[in-house]
């Protein structure tokens, strides 16, 4: 991880000191003629801001548009030796996630560049409060400081050495600075998740991933236990344990807890995340072509432990249990095979057509282990379905819920986190896919509809509880780099899952 130092100040942006001063610009044009000319705007009141940018702005070279940087040296009337425009787009449109994104994109403009220190100023704007803009910045920028290259002889630590955010003097200090804190807590989860992602799969097993969740729980004080082969059969999870079976490292079931004091009723909250620290698909085995992306599969896992991080230090009042089912999927001479018949935990009798669909069994005994622990309302994350991909792209993960009420608080969870989800549905139409002549359920349900059938199974071990399950299985990577963020492992789903536990 970086090692970025953040602050937050009220100065007179005229008066800062600093490398560069980032300013945030949207386009004021609301005409939609098409040859209606951009009138961008700063989004800020300091008038010797405004008079630095007055010419380039005029000139109709710079347009404000969404991450649009424009970069002046020794600007007039400024003590910052320069000044950075960030674009936002149309100003009616401006929303708190396209700040979080230009937070990122004025720290990945800067990182190249060899400037160490950057000042961040935080929008003036009708749609922008500074609380939630606040929070946003921060987690922006800690998500754009992060690159995937620890593996590289050439790295060069080009980490910004500090960040400060400055906000308008007359605004509100204590609301600013809370949202300050939880904005560092919630970006250096979410980039915690990304560098576990990011781990090759010779480098993260089961059994290390269980390390680095224990050794994560000792120092944010969360309860956790690692258990490994004996346990799943103690728990007669034969799910979990049939995908575990061909690989010669051991499976890593991970349990972290986090007990708010004084807190002795209401919900438990169990977070179930799918660990497959690698994929070959088993004996189903996948094509060679693009196999080693599949040191991902655990990226569902590794949300539910930066989700988890970020709670124990947020301290909200309700109980969370955190479950990670972690093994690598190899074929092999003790390798599951199609046409075994698996019993997992709950009882129900599994017919396994093909041992590509891996995620789904050990996330059904995932799930069925946190109700016997006692969780009264489950949410899972995997990157489960390339279907999921076909069918949503890399703008939108899927979600799924047995229960409206559990949902609807996702949904507003997504309001704060500014991720991107889309509801899929559910129904006997699809679960007529995966009924089996052999066992009670078989593990794939055809070609058509697989990220719903894969719900579908899923839905079977979630029984009456509520439940939500997310197949991130397009957005746990970025495939093409952005203004805002590297190529690579996103830390998707982390911030909502961990709004949604907020929520209750
Ligand atoms: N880990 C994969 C899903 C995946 C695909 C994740 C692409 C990220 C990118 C999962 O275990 C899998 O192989 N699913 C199969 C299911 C099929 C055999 C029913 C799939 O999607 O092809
Ligand atoms: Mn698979
Ligand atoms: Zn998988």
């Amino acid at each position: 991880m970086g090692d970025m130092r953040t602050e937050l100040s009220f100065p007179n942006l005229a008066e800062i000191e600093t490398e560069l001063l980032a300013v945030l610009a949207a386009d004021t044009q609301s005409s939609k003629a098409a040859d209606a000319k951009p009138e961008p705007v700063l989004l800020t009141s300091n008038e010797a801001v405004k008079a630095a940018a007055a010419a380039v702005l005029a000139s109709g070279e710079y347009k404000a548009g969404a991450n649009e940087t424009l970069l002046l040296h020794a600007p007039a009337g400024l003590k910052a030796k320069r000044l950075l425009l960030v674009g936002l787009g149309k100003q009616a449109k401006a929303t708190v996630n396209g700040v979080r994104n230009a937070a990122g994109t004025a720290v990945r403009f800067t990182k190249p560049r060899g400037i160490r220190d950057l000042t961040f100023a935080l929008p003036e704007a009708e749609l922008l409060p500074p609380g939630p803009c606040t929070r946003a910045a921060i987690e922006g920028a800690f998500v754009g400081d992060y690159d995937p290259d620890t593996y590289r002889s050439d790295r060069k630590d080009q980490s910004v050495k500090s960040f400060t955010l400055a906000a308008a003097e007359k605004t509100d200090k204590a609301t600013l600075e809370a949202a300050f804190a939880e904005g560092v807590i919630v970006g250096e989860s979410q980039n915690f998740t990304r560098s576990l992602v990011n781990e090759p799969g010779n480098k993260l097993t089961p059994t290390v991933l269980g390390h680095r969740s224990a050794r994560m729980a000792e120092e944010v004080g969360l309860g956790w236990s690692v258990f490994s082969t004996d346990k799943l059969h103690d728990l007669k999870m034969g799910a979990f344990w049939s995908v575990s079976q061909g690989s010669a490292e051991p499976p890593a079931l991970i349990v972290l807890r986090y007990q708010p004091e004084g807190v002795k009723d209401g919900p438990i909250l169990g977070l179930v995340g799918k660990g497959i620290t690698f994929d070959t698909g088993g004996i189903s085995i996948k094509p060679s072509d693009n196999m080693e992306k599949m040191k991902y599969d655990m990226a569902g896992g590794a949300a539910m432990i930066g989700a988890m991080r970020a709670i124990a230090l947020l301290k909200p009042k309700v109980r969370v249990i955190g479950i990670v089912c972690a093994a690598e999927n190899m074929p092999d001479g003790k390798a599951y095979k199609p046409g075994d018949v698996v019993t997992a935990m709950s009882g129900k009798t599994i017919d396994v057509i093909n041992t590509d669909a891996e995620g789904r069994l050990v996330l059904a005994d995932g799930l069925t282990y946190a109700k016997s622990l006692g969780a009264t309302h489950l949410i899972d994350a995997a990157t489960l379905t390339g279907a999921c991909v076909v069918a949503l792209g890399y703008a939108n993960s899927g979600v799924f819920s047995n229960d409206e009420e559990s949902y609807g608080k996702f949904e507003a969870a997504l309001g704060v986190s500014g991720e991107k989800f889309w509801r899929l549905p559910l129904g006997e139409e699809y679960s007529e896919q995966i009924k089996s002549d052999i066992g009670d359920i078989k593990n794939t349900g055809g070609r058509w509809g697989g990220a719903i059938t894969a719900a579908e199974f899923l839905k079977v071990f979630a029984e009456d509880t509520p439940w939500i399950h997310l197949d991130i299985a397009g957005m746990a990577w970025v495939e093409d780099s952005k203004p805002y963020i590297a190529k690579g492992p996103s830390g998707f789903a982390v911030r909502s899952i961990l709004e949604w536990v907020r929520s209750y």
